[in-house]
């Protein structure tokens, strides 16, 4: 299965968002991934879906719009017209949506319906959408922030979820880098979201370090 890179521009600078959606893109990224957060779902809020359309118009990557919001399904078909190729949503109870609803009206509009779950939550809480779901999203750190240490207990998560679904998508999101990233393609995931690791370097850097990342998954 092909290991992708997704840079997270949640990282990047915000003053200058289509530089670095461009820089991110040029560099390598596979995936631009965009953290949307309302302030409910996680105690933080970033952006909604003008500034997906302001993102869409920088890059032609595909981009995979992580939504960390309360009903996500009376956002979703606006982040769809916005640009957003993959709309991913939380399985969480705090979520407040009908879960297979949700990911069906993603497909509806031929968009890849993907799954997130926390630290916290149980591998078991998504095994019933796994026939419902274009990709899985296991966090590897509490959703909210970036620049947060991984948290290795999810990694026989992500070993259930590859032995019961041995050909889907498996993001990883939170805390990724070259070590612990490694540590996530042996146990099965093969997108790999990474904010801090890759934006802290300037320019040149990113490319760079979008390389050595995507060394160390590659096995
Ligand atoms: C966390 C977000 C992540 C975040 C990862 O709530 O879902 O996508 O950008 O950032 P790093 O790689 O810095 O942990
Ligand atoms: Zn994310």
């Amino acid at each position: 299965m092909t290991n992708l890179i997704a840079p997270s521009i949640l990282a990047a600078d915000f003053g200058s968002f289509a530089a670095e959606v461009r820089r991110a893109d040029e560099a390598g990224g596979d995936w631009i991934h965009c953290d949307v957060m309302d302030g409910h779902f996680v105690p933080n809020i970033t952006f909604g879906p003008d500034t997906i359309r302001g993102i869409r118009s920088a890059t032609k990557k595909p981009l995979d719009v992580h939504l960390m919001i309360e009903r996500p399904e009376r956002y979703v078909e606006r982040f769809i017209e916005a640009g957003a190729d993959h709309v991913i949503v939380h399985v969480e109870h705090e979520a407040k949506h009908d879960v297979a609803w949700t990911l069906q009206l993603i497909r509806g509009h031929s968009r890849k319906a993907g799954l997130a779950f926390n630290p916290a939550t149980p591998v078991e809480r998504v095994l019933p959408f796994l026939g419902e779901v274009d990709e899985m999203l296991v966090m590897t750190v509490n959703p909210g922030f970036g620049g947060q240490a991984f948290i290795p207990e999810v990694l026989p998560k992500i070993r259930e979820l590859r032995k019961r679904a041995p050909q889907l998508p498996i993001i990883v999101d939170g805390g990724i880098n070259p070590t612990t990233g490694r540590q996530c393609a042996e146990a099965g995931a093969n997108v790999f979201v990474a904010g801090n690791s890759l934006f802290r370097h300037k320019a040149a850097g990113l490319k760079a370090a979008i390389e050595e990342l995507r060394k160390h998954v590659t096995h």
